[in-house]
């Protein structure tokens, strides 16, 4: 099981597109999978790869053509609301590794998956699938693309992560004034050349990453252990938002490494042969000029 998605979900995380999101690259993901979904106009049986937050499952609760019935597996501990979970037409299973699925054969009609394939050996999730998805299955996934602005942001946000927790980053400047104004909060001038210290490396962040210290809620942590309402429990808060830091780390390093890009591509359209599944598109998405992510298209269609 994936800790670090685990403690995503447990959270009140719907989707994993995080703060870069805008309405518009939503909707434009959104319209492929609506497209996909609209055509099929009888009852289908439909696999959502790492459903996450189930942001697959309610768009097509929400725009069926007909009723179909729902299983969303993924290898973290999730958290849906009841009105998913105890839908008659929704199965969750957790702790479920789509390369080793316990899913019976040709038990699926359609297989999505929305930014969450990629992150599996493909060898082993594709001979999976090609033995649940019935003959002529089909099945589309969005994957990341090492070119999208998704990786561009969070590349950055990556690096900002990285300076942050340094053994000499920021975290650890808070940490020390903290225990600076608990053990000698007599020594002013120590103070004050703590705080100055501090004040300076939150710019220096500022200068170089304004808008990615707001994704990872730099200033408004750093507002918050300083507040007086916060006296007695500052270092508990820095240490939870450390160990948040740390996950979102291994979320984002585990993306980047997920993303495709030419190389992988050609190497995977290997692997979907070897699977005997049938690739029919690859198609980049974009919203207005810039990539968002690539979609496969194809069904089980070879014996
Ligand atoms: C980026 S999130 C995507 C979640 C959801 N599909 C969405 O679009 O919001 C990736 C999800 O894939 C799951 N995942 C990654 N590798 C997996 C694997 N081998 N088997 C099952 N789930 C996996 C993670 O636990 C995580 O919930």
């Amino acid at each position: 099981m994936s800790s670090h998605w685990s403690d995503y979900w447990q959270g009140n995380a719907y989707d994993s597109f995080g703060e870069i999101k805008t309405d518009q690259s939503i909707e434009v993901v959104n319209s492929k999978w609506i497209n996909f979904l609209s055509e099929f106009k009888t009852k289908q049986n439909i696999l959502d790869i790492g459903t996450g937050g189930g942001t697959l499952i309610r768009l097509g609760l929400k725009h069926q053509k007909c009723k179909h019935s729902y299983v969303g597996i993924d290898y973290a501990r999730l958290n849906f609301p009841e009105h998913i979970s105890l839908n008659k037409d929704v199965t969750i299973i957790e702790n479920e590794n789509i390369e080793s699925l316990t899913l019976e054969t040709n038990s699926i009609d359609v297989a999505l998956s929305q930014f969450a394939i990629e992150y599996s050996d493909w060898e082993r999730s594709l001979a999976e699938i090609k033995r649940i998805l019935r003959q002529n299955g089909r099945f589309q996934f969005i994957c990341h693309h090492k070119k999208s602005e998704i990786i561009r942001r969070n590349s950055l946000i990556l690096k900002v992560l990285e300076r942050t927790l340094e053994d000499n980053g920021i975290v650890r400047t808070v940490s020390d004034l903290i225990l600076a104004l608990r053990t000698t909060p007599n020594k002013i001038q120590l103070l004050d050349r703590m705080r100055i210290k501090l004040k300076s490396e939150l710019k220096q962040l500022h200068h170089s990453f304004s808008d990615e210290i707001n994704d990872i809620n730099l200033p408004q942590f750093v507002q918050m252990v300083f507040s007086h309402e916060h006296t007695s429990n500052r270092e508990k808060i820095t240490e939870s938002y450390r160990q948040e830091l740390v996950s979102y780390r291994l979320r984002l390093k585990a993306l980047i490494a997920a993303a495709l890009d030419q190389d992988s591509l050609s190497k995977l359209k290997e692997q979907f042969k070897h699977a005997k599944l049938e690739l029919n598109t690859t198609e980049l998405i974009y919203q207005d000029k810039l990539l968002l992510a690539i979609v496969l298209v194809g069904e089980n269609s070879i014996s």
